[in-house]
């Protein structure tokens, strides 16, 4: 009787098991290199770059104490093997991108001397009748997409919700900027600058909102909102600017010295290893979990 039942049991345990097995660190690794390998390719942005760095730092290196990779380990167990995966991908670029609204998209808002190079970030490269997707799209709202995609229907209707609250946000700042150009000095009247502010914050909820959601869903609360404007923002975000600094001089170091096309050769051996030897680039589970 006792052989039956375990019998019985064996194939129901076995597959109960399946999900955690695909999620191991090895296959999740290969199954996203050739995403990471086109967008790499694709785009050779700071952030693609970043996200196919984070795949294999999440799994190839020992791990911070306080580090929770997830489905691997059991701990994403809700999730579909799809939207684990995007999430253990996107986590990290999503938050630095997090790191850029505050620490360096706010002050250029705040000095309208930056606003011709913040509409650069709007801009859509028409790179040889190619339209490459812009810092924005890229950094943000490419990411926003895969996520809620990957997920089930009622968080994916949340974060869409979100992630069209940020996009329209996005188009008041667009809209408040456009027209003022690099070493283009011009009159900018205060209402205009107000807009820039109001969308700036708007689009800080929003993403906020994302990032909530990003929590709740996965269960593992470790994304970092942005706190409302005020003299303690930044304390209050508890996330160091200093990191954040060094790290987009790292990336950008390696980029002009042809980071990008070593990250496109590396493809599907990339190992954050590399990148810390040859860029300096600093450890992005330390850098997210700090
Ligand atoms: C995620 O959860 C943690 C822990 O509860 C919380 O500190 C953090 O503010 C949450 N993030 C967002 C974006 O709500």
């Amino acid at each position: 009787m006792k052989l039956t039942i375990s019998i019985t049991l064996l194939p129901v345990l076995a597959s109960a098991f399946a999900p955690a097995t695909e999620m191991t660190p090895r296959s999740s690794t290969s199954l996203s290199a050739e995403t990471d390998r086109r967008s790499v390719l694709q785009n050779i942005p700071s952030l693609a770059f970043l996200s196919a760095a984070a795949v294999t730092s999440s799994t190839a290196l020992p791990q911070p104490s306080n580090a929770i990779t997830g489905a691997g380990d059991g701990n994403l167990p809700d999730l579909p093997p799809e939207a684990a995966r995007s999430y253990l991908q996107y986590r990290i670029p999503l938050q630095v991108a997090t790191d850029y609204y505050l620490f360096e998209l706010k002050d250029k808002l705040s000095n309208i001397d930056d606003w011709g190079e913040i509409n650069q970030l709007y801009r859509t490269n028409n790179n040889k009748g190619q339209g490459q997707p812009n810092k924005i799209e890229r950094d943000y709202i490419n990411p926003m997409r895969i996520l809620a995609l990957s997920m089930p229907p009622d968080e994916a209707d949340d974060m869409r919700a979100a992630q069209f609250k940020f996009e329209k946000a996005m188009q008041k700042i667009s809209k408040a900027v456009s027209g003022v150009r690099r070493d283009l000095p011009v009159e900018i009247d205060r209402s205009v600058v107000v807009q820039a502010e109001t969308g700036w914050d708007e689009g800080r909820m929003a993403l906020n909102e994302f990032l909530t959601l990003l929590n709740s869903t996965t269960g593992l609360t470790e994304m970092k909102p942005i706190p409302a404007p005020g003299p303690n923002q930044l304390k209050e975000y508890g996330r160091s600017q200093k990191r954040f600094n060094e790290l987009i001089k790292k990336t950008k170091l390696c980029q002009n010295r042809g980071g990008p096309a070593l990250a496109t050769a590396w493809g599907v051996a990339f190992t954050t290893q590399l990148l810390q030897d040859s860029c300096g680039i600093p450890d992005l589970d330390e850098y997210f979990y700090q």
